[in-house]
This record gives structure tokens, sequence and C-alpha cells, in this order.
């Protein structure tokens, strides 16, 4: 599966026309949809938790009286996902994006990229619920499905108790992450993917037996102390 901001059309085209394989499902624009592919059939399920009255056109009036933001090229719109470009976004910027919008009563979704790419999509809405939405369509336990990502818009994967793996050229916003479901691969795109993926799947190391006996000395020695 493939968790992208590209739309649909872009996704097709690049499969076609890379050694990029085939995926199952599209997770497009930003979480906003999820397709099966090659079809492009859409997972209803999830495109009926949309918001009916989501009005980007609204969304983008509002934000356009903010200096500094420019929309995205209107292929990269969606009724869904309103875009913009926000070169090295300040927090006071950030939190005026906010403000705009909770004034009058949207309380949306905000996705910072590469310090330079704004989205703005419905409460709730990223690739992180949206993968979690087709594992479990898929009956996947969500610790065995791994996750990868490099910027801002896969963020939300790493929070969701999937398997992360972060590639070696991953932006600042995903280097930050840490814990025990985090993986930061030594390799770059398409090679830390496959480092990641083996770190997950690799058995389980057994405790060397000297170890073993170590903590049953242990265990003896606490027991004893115990009874004294
Ligand atoms: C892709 C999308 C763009 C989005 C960016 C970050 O580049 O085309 O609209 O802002 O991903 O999510």
């Amino acid at each position: 599966m493939y968790a992208t901001g590209r739309y649909f059309d872009s996704v097709v085209q690049l499969v076609n026309e890379t050694a990029l394989p085939a995926p199952d499902a599209v997770i497009c624009d930003v979480g906003t949809e999820v397709r099966a592919f090659p079809s492009g059939r859409p997972f209803d399920e999830w495109h009926d938790r949309m918001p009916s009255d989501w009005d980007t056109g609204r969304i983008r009036d509002l934000l356009s009286e903010l200096p500094r933001l420019r929309p995205q090229p209107s292929e990269w719109q969606s009724p869904l996902k309103a875009s913009f470009f926000l070169e090295n976004a300040s927090s006071e910027e950030m939190d005026s994006v906010f403000e705009t919008l909770w004034n009058h009563s949207i309380y949306p979704e905000v996705i910072y990229s590469s310090d330079r790419d704004l989205d703005v999509l419905p409460p709730g809405v990223n690739k992180g619920s949206a993968a979690a939405f087709l594992a479990s369509r898929w009956g996947f336990p969500r610790k065995d499905v791994v996750v990868s990502g490099d910027s801002g818009n896969d963020r939300p994967l790493f929070v969701k108790g999937f398997r992360g793996v972060v590639v070696a050229n991953a932006k600042p916003e995903l280097k930050e992450l840490g814990g025990p479901l985090i993986y930061h691969a030594r390799r770059p795109m398409a090679a830390g993917v496959l480092e990641g993926l083996k770190y997950w799947t690799a058995p389980p190391r057994l405790l060397p037996q000297s170890a073993l006996r170590r903590e049953k000395q242990l265990t003896a020695a606490s027991s004893k102390a115990g009874n004294s």
C-alpha cells in the first residue's frame, strides 16, 4: 500500500512509468482518499466518514488573507484537501492559520511537511488514520503492519501502533521521532525501507545460554534471600 500526498492518477502514472511495484491500494491526497489499485475504486467506508459540508473553497478564501501563504497548483487541490506553500513557517504563522479557521468554526487537521507544504484536511483525517482504517478492513493487527516515510505528512503513520521505519533521508520532523516502534534506517529511500523491513521481520533472538543461566542464578538467589 502506498500512502502519499499525491492524487490518484499521478500515482498510476508513476507506477506505470517507473520500477515501483503495483500496490493493492493507495492512500492518496494525504489520507483524504483511499482507493483500490489499479481500478481506482474508492473504499466507500472511508469516504462515508468524510464530512459532507467540508468547504475547501472557503478555507482557501480565508487563508488567502494571510501573508506568505500561496495556494498550490489547482490539480493538487481536491474537495477535501486545501494545500498551500509556506516556506519555513514560524510558529506564529502556524498559530494564525489555526486562529483564522477557528474564528470561523472550522477545526481542521493541519499537516506541515518539508518546511514548505501546508495541507488543511477534515478533522482526524491523515495518512495514519487512513492506514489504520485499511489495516482493520484487511484484518491486520497494527503490530503486524510496517510503515515507512520521510516527511511531515508521514508523521501520523508513526503514532498508530504500526512498526515504523524512518529512512535516512527523512526530514527533521521524522528524524526527531523515537520510541520502541520506531526504527531509524541507516540507508536512504527504498534501501532504507528494505533495511527496516528486515529489521522488523527478523526472528526474535533468544538469550544466549550463559545469560539464561545467570538469570536463573539471580532468581534462585533472590528467592533464597526472600525466604531467610
Ligand atoms: C504532495 C502533494 C501536495 C502536498 C504534499 C505534502 O506533494 O502533491 O499537495 O502538500 O504532498 O503533503
